[in-house]
């Protein structure tokens, strides 16, 4: 069978991301299938993760297979030296499939042209971060109905956040209107915007929340990601730039939702948690029955 990798949300087309959201709406209510009884799945993280790890253990395990890895490289190999190359090429020795989070970008593709099994891209630095897109889509859908016509507001580190670049290649299928709000140091990169423009959609940019917040179905709320920055102050200048409050989400729409990768460091206040249009905690949740789908459709035993 052919080996397929998830490295970049435009490995799938149209149609496969929506095949994947309906898997995870299978999985999600039947969230026990052992159809990967005996097999081995890595889990390699040489960055730190809570809920990608989690999450894909999490689901590798309710298809029954079982996990090996590292959440670091401090007790393996890497500490002494030994390559990324060299460690791609034997861990793919001991699996079925390796998931992996690097903070270089394109280390998932480059292990991707090693491994002799598939690769699934958890994160590299602030390029790409398929496996969350495909589970913010499957809350976007879950919440409004459709993938189609949403009009998202994404708002925060939309330079180095890697959750928003994925999510905005995805969405482009689905004749989406994109609200950027950022400061003039973490916009969009122009690559993305220029996807946009050739595809013929249509975005604003803003560095204000402002009236806009209620004409969006989703607000997407973002970290600043401290640990892309090479300047500290300039982190610092720019961390506490935008705070959610409940008070902001008076006139939003009766269905707007809103969404955040997490972790969240500030840019959501702890009132807005008990106001209904919250749903960052469930999207977490829906996580685990998207990697169910994402490995078992990889893999090819639900497709
Ligand atoms: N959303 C996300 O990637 O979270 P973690 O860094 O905790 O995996």
């Amino acid at each position: 069978m052919e080996k397929r990798s998830l490295i970049s949300i435009t490995d799938l087309t149209k149609e496969e991301i929506v095949r994947i959201t309906e898997l995870a709406a299978y999985f999600e209510a039947h969230p026990y299938e052992p159809l990967l009884h005996g097999r081995v799945i890595a889990s390699l993280f040489f960055e730190p993760s809570t809920r990608t790890r989690l999450s894909f253990e999490s689901a590798i395990n309710r298809l029954g297979a079982r996990v090996i890895g590292f959440s670091d490289t401090t007790n393996t190999s890497v500490s002494k030296g030994e390559t990324f190359h060299d460690t791609i090429q034997v861990i793919s020795n001991y699996c079925d499939m390796i998931v992996m989070r690097h903070p270089v970008e394109g280390a998932p593709r480059y292990a991707s042209e090693i491994s002799k099994v598939p690769i699934v891209n958890a994160g590299d630095g602030a390029n790409q971060h398929p496996s969350q897109t495909l589970l913010d889509l499957y809350s976007i859908k879950k919440t409004q109905g459709t993938l189609d016509g949403i009009n998202i507001m994404m708002v925060g580190d939309l330079k180095y956040g890697r959750t928003v670049h994925s999510l905005l290649q995805a969405l482009s299928h689905f004749d989406t209107k994109f609200s950027f709000v950022s400061p003039p140091e973490l916009q969009m990169p122009e690559e993305y915007k220029s996807f946009l423009r050739e595809k013929g959609l249509s975005y604003t940019e803003t560095t204000e929340i402002g009236d806009a917040i209620n004409r969006a179905d989703i607000v997407y709320m973002t970290r600043v990601q401290r640990e892309r920055f090479t300047d500290p102050m300039e982190y610092e200048r720019v961390k506490n730039v935008y705070v959610l409050r409940n008070g902001m989400l008076e006139g939003t729409k009766e269905n707007m939702r809103i969404l955040h990768p997490l972790p969240r460091v500030g840019e959501i206040s702890p009132d807005v948690d008990a106001n209904p249009k919250v749903y960052y905690f469930q999207q977490t949740e829906n996580g685990v029955y998207t990697r169910m789908a994402i490995i078992s459709y990889l893999l090819g035993v639900k497709q």
